[in-house]
C-alpha cells in the first residue's frame, strides 16, 4: 500500500498520460513543489462560477504555495492534470484520508459506517475542460489511485451541491451512490455520495 511520503518521494509511481477522446494528450501526476506558479494559473483562472461549485481557500500565488507546502505533510493528496505541451494545469483532484466527524455522523444517519479504508475526493477542471468527458476519462486513473492507497470506497469531500447537476449527473455515471443530502454552514444544500471500489471490480 502506497504511502503519501512515497508518493511526495517518487511522484512518478502516480503518473500517467493519457490522450483524450479529442486526440490531445493530458499527464495525469501528483502535485509537486515546482507547481506553485502553475497552480496558481489555474487557480485565478476558474470562474466565479467554478469557485462557487469547487471552494478553496484562495485563487492566488498565496493558496498555491500553502498547497505545495501541504504535500506529504497532512492527510491530503492532490494530483493535477497537465496539458501537454504546454505543460498548463487543467485539473486538481483531490483525496483526503481522513474522515471528518461531520461526515462520518452524516453517513451514519444514512445507515453507513464510515472506516479509515475510505477517503474523500474532490475534483476541479479549469472551466475549458468541463464538461467534454474528461472527469471521465480521468477516473479509472483516481480509482487506481485510491486502491493504491488501500481505500475501499470513495466518499466525497463536502459533498456536492444540490444544484450541480453536471457533478451530480458525472458521479452517477462513474458509480457513486447517494447517500444523503444535508444544509452545509452556507445554508446550501448539498448531497453525500459514496462509491464501493470492491463493488465496481465485480461490475
Ligand atoms: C464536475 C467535473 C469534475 C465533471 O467533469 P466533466 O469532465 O465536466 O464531466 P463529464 O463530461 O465526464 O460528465 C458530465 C456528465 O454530466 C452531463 N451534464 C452536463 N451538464 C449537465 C446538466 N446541466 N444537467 C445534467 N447533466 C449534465 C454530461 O452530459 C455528462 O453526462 P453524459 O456523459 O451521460 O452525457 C467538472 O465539470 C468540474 O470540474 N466542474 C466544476 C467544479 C465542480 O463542480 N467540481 C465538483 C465539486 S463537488
Amino acid at each position: 500500500m502506497l504511502a503519501l511520503t512515497e508518493v511526495a518521494d517518487d511522484p512518478l509511481a502516480l503518473t500517467s498520460r493519457l490522450t483524450l477522446n479529442d486526440g490531445s494528450d493530458v499527464v495525469f501526476r501528483p502535485l509537486v513543489h515546482a507547481d506553485a506558479e502553475r497552480l496558481a494559473g489555474f487557480l485565478s483562472a476558474l470562474s466565479v462560477e467554478s469557485r462557487r461549485l469547487s471552494t478553496f481557500d484562495g485563487y492566488d500565488l498565496a493558496t498555491a504555495l500553502e498547497l505545495c507546502d501541504a504535500i506529504a505533510r497532512y492527510d491530503k493528496l492532490r494530483l493535477v492534470l497537465e496539458e501537454v505541451p504546454s505543460g498548463r494545469i487543467v485539473g486538481l483532484l483531490e483525496f483526503s484520508l481522513d474522515l471528518h466527524t461531520e461526515d462520518i455522523a452524516r453517513y451514519r444517519e444514512a445507515g453507513i459506517r464510515l472506516a479509515a479504508t475510505d477517503c474523500r475526493f474532490g475534483p476541479t477542471l479549469a472551466n475549458d475542460y468541463q464538461g467534454r468527458g474528461v472527469g471521465t476519462q480521468v477516473f479509472p486513473l483516481v480509482t487506481d489511485v485510491a486502491r493504491r492507497l488501500g481505500r475501499k470506497r470513495i466518499i466525497l469531500l463536502g459533498g456536492v451541491l444540490a444544484d450541480n447537476p453536471r457533478a451530480i449527473r458525472y458521479y452517477q455515471k462513474n458509480g457513486f451512490q447517494l447517500a444523503g443530502s444535508f444544509i452545509g454552514a452556507d445554508g446550501v444544500r448539498s448531497l453525500d455520495m459514496i462509491l464501493d471500489l470492491d463493488s465496481m471490480q465485480e461490475a
